[in-house]
């Protein structure tokens, strides 16, 4: 079966059939299409890209898109209109993607650049305050005071969009699972906004369009606020979303009461995902029309996670024949 025919609005052609990986519908929603790369398209992009360290990519923007350029190649150019196709098509918009045989911590940096070349076949990876680089890395363990629920691993992180108190365009999130020890539980949590039973009712709503402000704590490094309404429209006038619980600031009684009663519909919404992410795998989704999360993990001394996650824009050119028919 070809999982991603159903998408509408193609922005570029879609091949025949894919080569050196598969797609299919992952168990958990057709909206979330399981990409599994072969073991040999996984080696000989590592071979083929052994000789520039993870620094070289962080040095010079240009090669990451070279990057991206090698594992289509690989893919006989078969990759880059499925990614785009599918990270756009409002009716899927979002990936969980296997590298085969990439799977253990020593790989860390083979795992950045495999996913550094997906993030750069469907646009560009923004500056990320919090490490200063395109990406972050960033581990969770046992114990931790930080000023964010990003690290603290037995509270769930409710449902959210990312880039909300930045001024950058935000239009996707790639989470990548670099290590685990010792966890139960913990997996992701994603909602696609189609399939929240009251999207409707809360996009109605007049505080749906209110600018609301948005701060960051301390360790995002963000130092001004932003203003920006919860809710905006996509070209077809579908609801999208920019939305964090922890960083909003409502500005009075009437905005709160609503922000909270929106926050308790998100959290027990019953079309929530729960999609366990092996090491090496990773989570690409779009952002506008997706939300994420994480829910608790079992507390324990050895636990350990390391995580990185790029975030960016979407950026193509339609082929001329498919450009303003
Ligand atoms: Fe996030």
């Amino acid at each position: 079966m070809n999982a991603f025919t159903k998408i509408e609005d193609l922005v570029m052609p879609l091949p025949l059939e894919t080569r050196g990986y598969t797609v299919a519908p992952s168990k958990q929603s057709p909206r979330l299409l399981e990409l599994t790369f072969a073991r040999e398209t996984v080696d000989a992009f590592v071979k083929a890209v052994a000789e520039w360290p993870v620094q070289a990519l962080e040095y010079k923007s240009f090669l990451r898109f070279r990057f991206g350029e090698i594992l289509d190649e690989l893919c006989e150019g078969t990759l880059r209109p499925v990614l785009l196709n599918t990270i756009l098509g409002r009716s899927t918009g979002g990936m969980l993607i296997n590298p085969v045989g990439l799977d253990d911590v020593s790989q860390a940096e083979d795992m950045v650049k495999f996913t550094t070349a997906c993030a750069h076949l469907i646009g560009r990876s923004n500056y990320d305050a919090m490490s200063g680089q395109f990406y972050a890395r960033f581990v969770v363990v046992n114990t931790d005071n930080s000023d964010s629920y990003l690290r603290q691993p037995h509270r769930v992180m409710e449902l959210h969009n990312d880039g909300t108190f930045v001024n950058q365009i935000t239009d996707y999130v790639l989470m990548l699972k670099i290590d685990e020890k010792n966890m139960e539980g913990g997996n992701s949590l994603l909602l696609h906004l189609d399939d929240w039973e009251q999207c409707d009712e809360f996009f109605r709503h007049p505080l749906a369009r209110r600018d609301m402000r948005w701060t960051a704590p301390p360790s995002k490094n963000v130092t001004e606020d932003v203003f920006h309404p919860v809710f905006d429209t996509d070209a077809e006038g579908r609801p999208t979303m920019r939305y964090i619980d922890q960083f909003v600031q409502p500005a009075n009684y009437e905005e709160g009461i609503w922000l909270n009663a929106l926050s308790e519909s998100l959290e027990g919404s019953a079309q929530k995902l729960s999609v366990p992410v092996p090491v090496g795998s990773f989570v690409l989704i779009n952002n506008l029309f997706w939300l994420h999360g994480r829910d608790r993990f079992t507390p324990h001394e050895g636990l350990r996670r390391e995580l990185m996650r790029q975030r960016g824009y979407i950026s193509y050119q339609k082929p001329r024949y498919l450009r303003g028919q």
